[in-house]
């Protein structure tokens, strides 16, 4: 069968690795998440004392990173690796996410993952999440869908994923960062998140993951007919 690149673009916290996960898994498409990627960076750049302002040093940092992402022997997931150590859940504290849209606006530093993501993807059969990966890093993917909710409904989520590793976090704290995060990523020079013609809507605040699965797969169907009969 032939195969198609899928770009699920949208806010923080709205579930697009979730969604991005289960497509790959039915599909049997590899799935990236971009956005560890920039976590990644981030992680690097606070364990090596680098001002967050200092963008020169960020970028040469930048260079030295090289990203692998291993299937885990414990569940199954692919985790990301950079230079070769597991930080996947490292990555995922509010510290990394209080400067991780910081980080991701300096454009050295994404053209470097651009590049990486690009070269991923250039057999097809990947499914990737973000900000950007319809609007620049797959311009050309045959299916690009934009996942929203409602503010609360992703602090809420959000909150509960945190509260199960680390019990300090507050419903504020996670709500204020995704604010923030989200400002950050959509009024940015380089490559913000928008909503462009192209993509398909999945407001996923009132959907059970069941009817927000069997609407993507619908999609991706659709969009493989597409491609097959053109
Ligand atoms: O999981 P969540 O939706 O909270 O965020 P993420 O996908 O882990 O992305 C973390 C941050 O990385 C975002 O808030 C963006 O600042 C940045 N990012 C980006 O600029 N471009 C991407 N393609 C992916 C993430």
């Amino acid at each position: 069968m032939v195969k198609i690149n899928i770009a699920i673009d949208g806010f923080s916290s709205c579930g697009k690795g979730t969604l991005a996960r289960y497509i790959a898994n039915e599909m049997a498409y590899i799935f990236i998440d971009s956005g560890a990627m920039y976590r990644g960076v981030t992680l690097a750049v606070l364990e090596a004392k680098i001002p967050i302002d200092a963008v020169d040093e960020i970028e040469k940092l930048c260079k030295t990173l090289f990203f692998t992402f291993e299937k885990s022997m414990e569940n199954g997931r692919f985790e990301l690796h950079v230079n070769g150590i597991n930080v996947d859940h490292k990555i995922r504290t509010l510290e990394v996410s209080n400067s991780v849209s910081e980080i991701a606006r300096i454009s050295p530093v994404r053209k470097q993952l651009v590049a990486v993501q690009r070269a991923i993807g250039r057999n097809k059969g990947v499914v990737m999440d973000g900000r950007d990966i319809g609007t620049v890093v797959f311009t050309d993917a045959e299916l690009k869908i934009f996942m929203t909710a409602k503010p609360e409904v992703r602090a809420k989520r959000r909150f509960e994923e945190l509260s199960a590793i680390n019990t300090s976090v507050t419903y504020e704290e996670v709500i204020a960062n995704l604010k923030k995060r989200d400002y950050i990523d959509t009024h940015r020079e380089d490559s913000p998140l928008l909503l462009a013609k192209d993509y398909k809507v999945l407001d996923n605040s009132d959907l059970t993951k069941e009817e927000q699965n069997s609407i993507a797969m619908r999609w991706v169907r659709e969009a493989i007919a597409k491609v097959s009969i053109s």
